[in-house]
């Protein structure tokens, strides 16, 4: 695991959307794995800013989100799939029909969560996996816990998530309390993986990532075992590594 530190948001964005970018431009038909969450909306438009100039193409790509809000249809303002329109797929050339989301508003959640895990296995995994960090070590939505979640599954929300999660609804009341994620095998199988971290409250989270134990208790302490991620954090986010 390598730590790449940033100055700031801004330099945060840029480092990771070079990093994409350079991806794509070596590779157009790259899978790639997508997070949402406010870190990676600066990587998003800088990454449109560029496709739009011309540097760069999605055009051959395909996507697979992390996860999805259990009862939220796809056109909810705060489902993931309205976020992923929102912040990148309408600003970019991407073929919509080749990006994937888990669909929150299944009948049978823990069937579309075997099904979207057999969708990506099918693929063969994303090239490159973007992640955010939660402020207690989360990726996706896999919370600390005693174990590693494999596959694709559906999660109870902890208090913490749920209310870090309010700001963005009208009340506390109208957070999901569930949601599909990834699980920690699904994304350990991406070839490459790029975390990114940006303000003070991720400090104690980057540091146990990235030189903590590891253990299912900081999820993406796990990160530590891939053979290629790289943390891209600023300096917020660094500052007790
Ligand atoms: C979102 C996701 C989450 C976020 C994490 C950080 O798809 O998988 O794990 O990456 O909660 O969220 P932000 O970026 O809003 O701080």
């Amino acid at each position: 695991m390598e730590l790449v530190r940033a100055k700031d948001y801004t330099d945060m964005s840029r480092k990771a959307a070079n990093i994409i970018s350079a991806q794509v431009i070596l590779h157009p038909d790259t899978i790639l794995g997508l997070a949402t969450g406010d870190t990676p909306k600066g990587t998003y438009a800088q990454l449109a800013e560029w496709q739009k100039k011309g540097d760069c193409s999605f055009a051959r790509c395909s996507s697979y989100n992390l996860d999805e809000y259990v009862g939220l249809s796809d056109d909810h303002p705060q489902s993931y799939h309205y976020f992923m329109r929102k912040y990148f797929f309408d600003l970019v050339d991407i073929d919509i029909a080749n990006t994937h989301v888990p669909d929150g508003a299944a009948d049978d959640p823990a069937a579309a969560c075997e099904e979207y895990d057999r969708m990506v296995a099918a693929a063969g995994y994303p090239d490159l996996q973007l992640l955010g960090i939660g402020r207690n070590g989360h990726i996706g939505f896999n919370e600390p816990d005693d174990h590693f979640a494999r596959g694709t599954h559906v999660v109870d929300l902890t208090e913490s998530t749920i209310e870090a999660n309010s700001r963005l609804f009208d009340s506390i009341d109208d957070v999901p309390r569930q949601a599909m994620s990834m699980g920690i095998q699904t994304i350990m199988l991406a070839r490459r993986i790029l975390v990114l971290a940006s303000g003070a409250d991720k400090a104690q989270a980057v540091h146990d990532m990235v030189f903590g134990l590891i253990t299912p208790k900081v999820p993406a302490s796990i990160l530590q075992l891939h053979p290629n991620c790289t943390v891209i954090a600023d300096e917020a986010a660094c500052s007790l590594c």
